[in-house]
């Protein structure tokens, strides 16, 4: 077989339907010190949505392959390369966008994953998971039995806490639009409390917890949302917002920041990655990989396209009551 690798491309911003295209895009042998990498599976994330329509914090330069996330495997490496072998899963390199069959990278700028790891896994393994779990260990120092609680608990960065947090001792207060669907899907994952968005869940979280209030929560949403999640707190809590899921500004009760000395931070993986080093980003991943290997994290695939059909999925990716994320797959072998 020798058919040219195709990519998602766009040439303009704006809504991912339309701006969207399937191009052709050949790749060539790896120069020395390059490998030729081909995709086995890549994630779409909210995130992809707003490079792609130009709300994001950083932007690529036009025409941009879409996609942040992806894991391959390499097919060939060039002269001199010894830190990669034929068959090695790799991540697909960001800078030159996932959502694509193809890529030759210098091997510096490719990423090993443990092949343990399952592809549908490692292709979501750098985002997600490593927001949760900075955010449980970066912002409050935890005794055992603690409780943090959290809105859009069933995003990927909420499934990913409840596991993190079951794993290390933590009890969580998950809150959910659709809580008759989630409760059964959460709890299986260790979550310890499912509750509704708008059932009045802020005016009994004593009840919940058996008389604990968190002192950690998890905004991804903003807008009244977060509001809610404030009135749960205990004294000196952290609220950390990391999404914007309704585009609403956060709004915060000025009491409960005088009153209760809340603390409002944001936080942001991309960040983190900028200003800390390849020791402490290896070890991080190495963490997360070593749990999905061992099946104590992971993540729900909503449902996988073809590659051919990536511009399609978009509209599925973008659909409310996902059971998990949307991959598209590829088995180009050059
Ligand atoms: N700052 C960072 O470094 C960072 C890192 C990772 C993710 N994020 C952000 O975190 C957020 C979640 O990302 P993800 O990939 O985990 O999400 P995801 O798996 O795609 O899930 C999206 C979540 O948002 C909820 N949602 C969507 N629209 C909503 C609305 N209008 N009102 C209330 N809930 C709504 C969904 O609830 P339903 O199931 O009910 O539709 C679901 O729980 C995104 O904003 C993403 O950009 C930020």
């Amino acid at each position: 077989m020798n058919t040219e690798p195709k990519a998602v491309r766009y040439h303009e911003r704006g809504k991912p339907e339309e701006v969207l295209k399937l191009e052709s895009m050949p790749v060539g042998q790896p120069g020395p010190g390059e490998a030729l990498v081909a995709l086995r599976a890549a994630v779409m994330h909210p995130s992809d949505m707003g490079m792609i329509g130009g709300t994001y914090g950083r932007l690529p330069d036009l025409p941009a392959v879409a996609g942040r996330e992806g894991a391959g495997v390499v097919l060939a490496v060039g002269a001199g390369v010894t830190a990669l072998k034929v068959g090695q899963q790799v991540k697909m390199p960001e800078a030159l966008g996932a959502w694509r069959q193809a890529v030759v990278a210098p091997v510096e700028d490719l990423i090993a994953i443990p092949n343990a790891v399952p592809a549908e896994m490692a292709a979501q393994a750098f985002i997600n998971p490593p927001t949760a779990l900075r955010i449980l260990r970066d912002f409050v120092d935890f005794k055992p039995g603690e409780w943090i609680i959290q809105n859009a608990a069933n995003s990927a960065v909420g499934v990913s806490l409840i596991q993190l947090a079951h794993h290390c001792g933590l009890k969580t207060i998950n809150v959910v639009r659709d809580a008759a669907t989630w409760d059964p899907v959460l709890k299986e994952m260790g979550a310890d409390v499912v509750v509704a968005e708008e059932s009045g869940y802020e005016k009994q979280v004593k009840e919940l917890t058996g008389g604990a209030k968190p002192r950690l929560a998890l905004n991804s949403i903003g807008g009244e949302s977060v509001i809610r999640l404030i009135r749960c707190m205990a004294d000196s809590a952290t609220v950390v917002t990391f999404g914007g899921m309704v585009g609403d500004k956060v709004r915060f009760p000025t009491r409960n920041l005088i009153f209760n000395d809340l603390r409002l931070c944001g936080f942001w993986m991309d960040k983190w990655v900028r200003t800390h080093g390849r020791e402490d980003f290896d070890a991080m991943q190495a963490e997360i990989f070593g749990l999905m290997a061992e099946g104590a994290l992971k993540l729900p695939v909503d449902s996988t396209f073809p590659f051919e059909k990536a511009v399609e999925a978009v509209a599925r990716a973008n659909a409310g009551g996902r059971n998990g994320k949307v991959l598209i797959t590829s088995d180009w072998k050059g």
